[in-house]
């Protein structure tokens, strides 16, 4: 059986494998777009499943719908993406997820060094000092000690050798 150029939303969330409640939120974030029939029914261009399966794959790799709007929004005369058209999306949000798989390990690291701790501290809590102030002042401190009191601190004092 062929499909039909127009389809009601419940062929849409059928053949793309989606509840019909989240088809009427992508449409009312500007995701999807649908027209009305005279009894006032949604019905969509066959290309939304296209677009359907655009969305779902950016979720699936974390992207936020605000994110996808903005990629599907810069596509010329709101056209439904192309091959080449979700090669160049999926190649930035591949960026985008191993950004956050870098921080989501510094993360993962972090928490480690809380597990068994319980100290919640402000000072020495890496959760919640990030940046690791409080260590960054102090390795400066120690250089600045070290160095006044005449001990080598790296290589580039040795090669100098006027410290
Ligand atoms: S709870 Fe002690 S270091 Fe995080």
């Amino acid at each position: 059986m062929t499909l039909s150029r127009i389809l009601t939303i419940g062929e849409v969330a059928a053949r793309g494998e989606i509840a019909t409640s989240a088809l009427r939120y992508y449409e009312s974030v500007g995701l999807i777009r649908s027209s009305r029939n005279t009894g006032n029914q949604r019905r969509f261009e066959r290309s939304v499943l296209r677009r359907v399966a655009v969305i779902k794959a950016a979720q699936a790799m974390g992207i936020s719908l605000d994110d996808i709007r903005d990629a599907l929004d810069r596509l010329p005369d709101g056209r439904t993406p192309s091959r080449r058209d979700w090669e160049r999306m999926s190649a930035a949000w591949k960026s985008q997820l191993d950004e956050r798989i870098t921080r989501l390990e510094k993360l993962r690291d972090d928490l480690s060094s809380c597990i068994g701790c319980g100290c919640l501290s402000i000072d020495k809590c890496r959760l919640f000092n990030p940046d690791d102030e409080l260590a960054s002042q102090v390795r400066g401190g120690s250089k600045l000690i070290s160095q006044s009191s005449g001990a080598k601190t790296d290589d580039r004092n040795d090669s100098h050798g006027d410290q």
